[in-house]
C-alpha cells in the first residue's frame, strides 16, 4: 500500500481523501456553504477561520475511517492554488506539519488541474484531451497532452461560469449557490434562443466572457420585477412549490431554460474552435470538469459535441465536479509518480498558474 493524502482547503470546501495507486480509499468532506449563504457569497475571512476549525478533527475521522495511522501516509498532496490565500495556507500548514512529523513526501497540486484529473478516478479515458473546466472561480479550455502536460487554451476575460449562474440565481433571489435552481427549473421548458444573446461569441478567439450575459438577465428581471421568488423555501420545501403558488413557475422555467441554453452554447462554440485550433494534436479525449459541469445542459451539449468530433466525452460524477480532496490525492500521486517534491517552504499561488 501506498497512500497519497489529498488536502483541499481552496475555497469553501475544507476535504481530504486518501488515494492508493489511482483508486480512492477513504474521503471526508465539510462544506461552508450554510455559513456563506447568510451573506450571499464566500467571505474569505470566514472560510480560512472554518478551514482551522475543522482540518484537524477531518483528519482524525479520516484515519478512523481508513484504520491507519498518520505515519502509514506515505504521501502529502495540498492544493497550493488557485484559490482564496488565507484558506490554502490553511491547507498547506497542515500539510507541512504533517510532512515534518511523519517524514512524509509533500507535493504541492495545481487545483485547476486536479479538477480535470479528477474523473480519472472513475473512468480510464486516452490523452491529449481537451479540457473544458467550468467552476464557481475559473472557466478554461486546455490542451491535456499527457496526465501531467496542460496548456491553457482559452480563459475567461471577466467572470466565471459559475458567477453567471450564481449571479442570475441571486438576482432572481433564490437561494446560495443558485446555479442548479437554474438548471432544475430550466429542464421543465424549451429554451427560448432569443431571450439572452449568447456571450462573446462572435469573435475567431477561444476567450470567453460572461458579464454581458450577467447584466442582460439583471436588465430582463429589472424589466419584469414579477421574476423574484418571493420568499426564502422554507427547510424540506422546493423552490417550485413557491413559484407555483406565486403562478411564475412556467415563466422562470423559460427565463431559466434559456439561460442555460445560452451559457452551454457559448461553450460549445468555444469548445469546438479550440478543438479546430489543436486539430493536428490528435484529441481523443473531451473532459469537462469544475462544480458546474453538474449543469444538465452543459453536460449533454458535451456529450453531444464529442459524438460528433468522435472523443469519448468524460463527465465525472457530481461528487468529482465540485471541490474534493479525492482529485488532489489523486494529482499529487501523479506527480510524485513522476519524481516531483517539494521543500517545507512550498508557497501558495493564489492566483493564476500553481
Ligand atoms: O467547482 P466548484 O464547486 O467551486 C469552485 O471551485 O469554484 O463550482 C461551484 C459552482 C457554483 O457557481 C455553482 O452555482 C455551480 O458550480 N453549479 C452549477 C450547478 N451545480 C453547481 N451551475 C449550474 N448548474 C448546476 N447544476
Ligand atoms: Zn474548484
Amino acid at each position: 500500500m501506498s497512500l497519497t493524502l489529498g488536502i483541499e482547503t481552496s475555497c469553501d470546501e475544507t476535504a481530504l481523501a486518501l488515494v492508493d495507486r489511482g483508486r480512492l480509499v477513504a474521503e471526508r468532506i465539510a462544506t461552508q456553504i450554510d455559513a456563506h449563504a447568510l451573506f450571499g457569497g464566500v467571505v474569505p475571512e470566514l472560510a480560512s477561520r472554518e478551514h482551522l476549525r475543522v482540518l484537524a478533527p477531518l483528519f482524525d475521522e479520516l484515519l478512523a475511517d481508513a484504520g491507519i495511522g498518520p505515519d502509514d501516509i506515505a504521501n502529502i498532496a495540498v492544493a497550493r492554488g488557485p484559490g482564496l490565500l488565507g484558506s490554502l495556507l490553511v491547507g498547506l500548514s497542515f500539510a507541512k506539519g504533517l510532512a515534518l512529523a511523519t517524514g512524509a513526501r509533500l507535493v504541492g497540486v495545481n487545483h485547476l488541474w486536479a479538477h480535470l484529473t479528477a474523473p480519472a478516478l472513475e473512468q480510464e479515458f486516452e490523452y491529449p484531451a481537451l479540457g473544458l473546466l467550468v467552476s464557481g472561480g475559473h472557466t478554461q479550455t486546455y490542451l491535456i497532452r499527457s496526465p501531467l502536460e496542460f496548456e491553457v487554451l482559452g480563459r475567461t476575460l471577466d467572470d466565471a461560469a459559475g458567477e453567471a449562474f450564481d449571479k442570475a440565481a441571486k438576482t432572481f433571489n433564490f437561494p446560495y449557490p443558485g446555479g442548479k435552481y437554474i438548471d432544475m427549473l430550466g429542464r421543465r421548458a424549451q429554451p427560448d434562443h432569443s431571450m439572452f444573446p449568447r456571450p462573446y461569441v462572435n469573435n475567431d478567439n477561444l476567450d470567453f466572457s460572461f458579464s454581458g450575459v450577467k447584466t442582460a438577465v439583471v436588465n430582463h428581471v429589472e424589466a419584469h420585477p414579477h421574476l423574484r421568488l418571493p420568499r426564502m423555501p422554507e427547510p424540506g420545501e422546493d423552490v417550485e412549490t413557491i413559484l407555483t403558488e406565486a403562478g411564475v413557475l412556467d415563466e422562470f422555467s423559460l427565463v431559466c431554460s434559456s439561460y442555460n441554453w445560452c451559457i452551454a452554447d457559448a461553450l460549445r462554440i468555444k469548445v469546438e474552435r479550440a478543438l479546430r485550433t489543436v486539430a493536428d494534436a490528435g484529441v481523443r479525449s473531451l473532459v469537462v470538469a469544475g462544480g458546474v459541469a453538474a449543469n444538465s445542459v452543459i453536460r449533454s451539449t458535451m456529450t453531444t459535441l464529442a459524438e460528433t468530433h468522435g472523443l469519448r466525452c468524460v463527465l465525472p460524477p457530481l461528487r468529482l465536479c465540485t471541490d474534493n480532496g479525492a482529485m488532489i490525492a489523486i494529482m499529487g500521486e501523479r506527480l510524485v509518480n513522476a519524481g516531483w517534491c517539494h521543500d517545507l517552504d512550498l508557497e501558495a499561488i493564489p492566483r493564476g498558474r500553481a
